[in-house]
């Protein structure tokens, strides 16, 4: 390969990192208009403006990746979105707790492959939980006071991760 060719080369490795770059920046400002549409509350209007990781209760990390959410105890009202880690997929921590989240557990969070701490205490969801197997990073898991149902989820043997896992008060 010439001096040209690997020239060219760079170019096109380095367009092609900024391009999937601004994509997911793109990504992660649909996911929270997204969120802001599907839930209803009075906290909202401190999530002004397209840099969501000003956003009180987002962290993001020195790429500007959202890590983290936590939005709990902040009066939401409605159903989770899907596909959250198809917008954000460095999330690592998700705390939805004691909102009046309702509907079933969002299936598509067990696509998350990098997160590491699930809390959805205090809420109103309900219905059967998921296999948990693809969720490798789980190292907490809250998942108490809802309104869960159905079989114990067996799926967290695989969850070589996994340091804390609550599950009390589901009534079902
Ligand atoms: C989330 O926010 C709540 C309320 O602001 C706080 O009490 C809690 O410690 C936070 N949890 C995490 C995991 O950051
Ligand atoms: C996020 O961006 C990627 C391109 O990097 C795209 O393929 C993907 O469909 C987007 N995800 C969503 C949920 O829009
Ligand atoms: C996980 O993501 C894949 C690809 O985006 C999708 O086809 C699949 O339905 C998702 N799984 C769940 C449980 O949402
Ligand atoms: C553990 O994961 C394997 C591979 O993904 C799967 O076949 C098995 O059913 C899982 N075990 C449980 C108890 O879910």
């Amino acid at each position: 390969m010439g001096f040209h060719c690997l020239f060219i080369f760079y170019v096109v490795i380095l367009l092609s990192l900024s391009s999937s770059y601004e994509n997911t920046i793109l990504n992660q400002t649909a996911f929270f208009t997204l969120l802001k549409t599907s839930l209803s509350g009075n906290t909202f209007s401190d999530w002004d403006g397209t840099n969501v990781c000003s956003y009180t209760g987002i962290t993001c990390n020195d790429n500007g990746y959202v890590v983290k959410i936590n939005v709990s105890g902040r009066n939401l009202l409605g159903r989770f979105p899907e596909n959250i880690c198809s917008y954000l997929p460095h999330l690592k921590t998700l705390n939805i707790g004691h909102n009046d989240i309702h509907g079933g557990f969002p299936y598509s969070i067990t696509n998350c492959s990098l997160l590491q701490e699930l809390i959805t205490t205090h809420t109103s969801l309900v219905g059967e939980l998921p296999d948990f197997s693809p969720m490798k990073s789980l190292r907490l898991l809250d998942l108490s006071s809802c309104s869960y149902s159905g079989k114990f989820p067996v799926s967290f043997i695989n969850l070589t991760n996994l340091e804390v896992m609550n599950l009390n008060e589901n009534g079902g």
